[in-house]
């Protein structure tokens, strides 16, 4: 795991380094690709927990009472940014089942360009929890900083950004609007090209979990 200075952290993990390379090989098939993006997800979701607090509990082993370790404080929230955050959810909600899950949806206006909401719904207490936003490609950061805006307006406050990749432009945009928020990665990309996308990437998310084009 690399953090740098500026929240940002990349986790060169071999096995995630490995299901990357197949992820972004474009042979690789819907199937393949979906099932690749739920190990490395669960995998970046052990990093993205390392930190959280805990406390103990008394339990009785067969041979012994204990205080034993657990995880403290409120359910953490889990917030798919919709369509291609639900893809890299699924494996996080398998390794933090009991997570309280949130949906944002946005969409970009064809005029101005900017992002538009068309649903929010997202678990109460946000302010006591840590809010984990899930979306697989950092790209411009629009859209992200968009909906890290709703959250905070939800009350959040301790919140990582969680994606597969991310764009120089993409992390810059995000660091200038949440200076606060930690952005955890599997890759750090080259730039984005003329069209938003993430150069090299792996092409559109969306449509290589989901099969369409
Ligand atoms: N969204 C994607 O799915 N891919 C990119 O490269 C950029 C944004």
């Amino acid at each position: 795991m690399t953090d740098t200075p500026n929240h940002l952290t990349i986790v060169d993990h071999p096995l995630v380094q490995h299901k990357l390379t197949i992820m972004r090989d474009k042979t690789t098939s819907t199937a393949a690709f979906r099932q690749l993006l739920r190990e490395i997800s669960q995998l970046l979701a052990y990093e993205v927990t390392r930190g959280l607090p805990m406390t103990t509990k008394r339990v009785e082993t067969p041979m012994q009472e204990m205080d034993a370790p657990t995880l403290d404080g409120k359910k953490l929230a889990l917030i798919s940014i919709l369509r291609a955050g639900n893809g890299l959810m699924d494996g996080v909600l398998e390794l933090i089942p009991s997570a309280r899950v949130g949906f944002v949806g946005l969409y970009r206006d064809e005029e101005t360009l900017q992002p538009v909401q068309y649903y929010f719904k997202v678990p109460e207490a946000m302010e006591d929890r840590l809010v984990i936003a899930v979306d697989p490609m950092l790209a411009t950061g629009n859209s992200s900083v968009a909906a890290i805006n709703l959250l905070k307006e939800a009350g959040a406050t301790n919140i990582i950004f969680l994606c597969l990749l991310a764009s120089p432009e993409g992390v810059a945009t995000m660091k200038a609007a949440h200076p606060d928020v930690r952005i955890v990665t599997a890759s750090l990309d080259e730039a984005l090209n003329e069209k938003g996308y993430i150069i090299p990437g792996l092409g559109d998310a969306g449509d290589r979990m989901f099969g369409t084009k």
